[in-house]
Parts: C-alpha cells; sequence; structure tokens
C-alpha cells in the first residue's frame, strides 16, 4: 500500500499529475525514515527535520507532526514491514507551469515503504570512493527534490568502478552523495559542521551522541581531500548505510586500507540503539 493524496491506495492507483510542481520543479521536500523490527528509527528527529525545511522552502504541511506519525506507522502496519525504509514526499501541489508559489494547490504527500536488509556486507568490508566537485546549491542542509546534482555525483562513482562520491567545495570536503563523511585522525573524530553546506545527517547525530558518551574527542571542522588521505579511519553515515567503512579514495588507501577499530567500535554501539 501506498499513502497518497490523503488516502491508503494501492500502487496502481497512485496516479500523479504531470502538474505536480515535483515534477515540473523538483519544488518538494522529503524524508527517508529507516524501520527496524517494525519500528521508526529516530522518527522525532526526522520530524523534527521536515517541519525545519517545510518552514524553509515556505511549504505549508498538511499534517501536524503527530498526524504524519500515525501515517507512517498505518503504513508500516498496512505492508507488514519488519525491516526495510520509508520514502515520505510532499510537493507544493498541482498547478499550471508557472514559478510563483500557485494559491489555489494544496500540497501532495506521498508516501509508501520498501522491505531492505541493513546493507552488511559494505558494513563489515567497506568501500571505497571518488572525489568530485560538490556542484549543489548552498542550502544543503534542507532535504529537498532537486537531486540531480548528487544524481550525477553518484553516477560518476559508479562509472569510476567504485560505490561512492566524495563531494568537496575547492578542497574542503563536505559530504557524499546521500551520507555525511567522518573522519578519525589521532584518536579524535572530525566532521563538516552542520551549517547550510551539508544535510544534518539524523545518523551523523547519533554517532556523534556515541562518540561523546564514550569520551571520544569530536571536532565539528571541516577537513580537506587531502586531510581525508592522511586520516587513520574514515567512514560515512547514513539512514540506508548506517556506518560504512571508507577505505579508498581515489585509488589511494585510507589508512590500513581496512575497517579501524574506532570505526568498528562506533558501529558495535550504534547496532545497539535499534537491535
Ligand atoms: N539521504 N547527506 C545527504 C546529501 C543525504 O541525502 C543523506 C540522506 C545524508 C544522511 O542523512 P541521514 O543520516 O539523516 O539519513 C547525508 C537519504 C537516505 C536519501 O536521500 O536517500
Amino acid at each position: 500500500m501506498y499513502f497518497f493524496k490523503n488516502e491508503f491506495v494501492d500502487a496502481k492507483d497512485v496516479q500523479i499529475s504531470p502538474d505536480d510542481r515535483g515534477y515540473y520543479f523538483g519544488d518538494g521536500i522529503y524524508e527517508v525514515f529507516r524501520v527496524y523490527q517494525g519500528q521508526l528509527y529516530e522518527c522525532e528527529a526526522h520530524m523534527q527535520r521536515l517541519l525545519r525545511t517545510a518552514a524553509e522552502v515556505r511549504l505549508q504541511l498538511p499534517y501536524s507532526n503527530e498526524a504524519f506519525v500515525q501515517i507512517l506507522n498505518e503504513l508500516i502496519q498496512k505492508n507488514g514491514l519488519n525491516e526495510g525504509t520509508i520514502y515520505l514526499q510532499i510537493t507544493r501541489g498541482e498547478a499550471p507551469r508557472a514559478h510563483p508559489f500557485p494559491t489555489q494547490a494544496e500540497p501532495i504527500v506521498l508516501a509508501y515503504s520498501n522491505e531492505v536488509k541493513r546493507p552488511l556486507a559494505t558494513i563489515e568490508n567497506g568501500i571505497k570512493a571518488v572525489t568530485q566537485p560538490d556542484i549543489r546549491w548552498l542550502r544543503c542542509d534542507l532535504k529537498t527534490l532537486n537531486l540531480l546534482p548528487n544524481v550525477l555525483a553518484k553516477q560518476a562513482a559508479l562509472d569510476h568502478g567504485v560505490q561512492e562520491v566524495v563531494l568537496h567545495r575547492e578542497g574542503t570536503v563536505t559530504e557524499c552523495s546521500a551520507s555525511n563523511l567522518m573522519i578519525v585522525k589521532n584518536q579524535t573524530l572530525y566532521t563538516h559542521p552542520a551549517n547550510h553546506l551539508i544535510l544534518h545527517g539524523i545518523t551523523r547525530a547519533v554517532v556523534l551522541r556515541i562518540a561523546h558518551t564514550l569520551g571520544i574527542p569530536v571536532k565539528e571542522e571541516a577537513f580537506t581531500t587531502g586531510q581525508l588521505l592522511l586520516a587513520d579511519e574514515a567512514f560515512i553515515t547514513g539512514t540506508t548505510v548506517e556506518i560504512t567503512p571508507l577505505l579508498e579514495i581515489d585509488g589511494q588507501a585510507i589508512g590500513t586500507g581496512a575497517p579501524g577499530p574506532l570505526t568498528q567500535t562506533l558501529q558495535r554501539e550504534f547496532e545497539k540503539t535499534f537491535l
């Protein structure tokens, strides 16, 4: 079942108009939730980010926070979802193509679930990446549609035979195509500050919380691609990738080229937050 325009319907009954502003302009916002054992993970944090994005792009959400959560939980139940993701998208509505906000249109809500297993192989064995310039706009903190730069970046990685891309602005590392990036240097954890240049990842926040609890020094400071290469360990964080070790960048090994001990400690603690 999908949730579309105020009701639960079969996938075949979701009919999206060509006049949907998401279709014309990418004029919409979204969230990707993880579901572990039938439960929404970090639901409140995702909802707060959705609310903030909606306010920043001046999109009037059609439901309250509580009503959204109820819809998502009903979706989990109706689909018998135990382990997977939920995609939630709200566009500014349907109207003939014109740039100004439409005066009549109602926001359109779409939500569905996917059964997805945890990516245990890459969590254990790590991934490789290439660097690419970060050509996105200057509000990467907002979870909006219009993901063409992310799509191009991810495809560039695949074309290079690796799984991910590390984005940088004139040599300063920001994040990856759909995840945040952290490095370990001399037992200290570094990650880009949560400003307008990165998405404020929920997984990133959980990992920083764990690091504080464990007494691992954290510096929310930007680092360069050169510093990434010289790091002792590196890993990416995200709803779909959890904590995945990053072993190689542009063909050069990071640290020993194997998942690092601090990364593995954080992975073990991260698992405890939902297992
Ligand atoms: N992406 N950075 C970017 C650019 C992202 O798109 C995402 C998430 C993250 C990680 O955020 P979180 O820990 O809250 O998932 C960082 C989702 C999964 C996506 O677009 O599919």
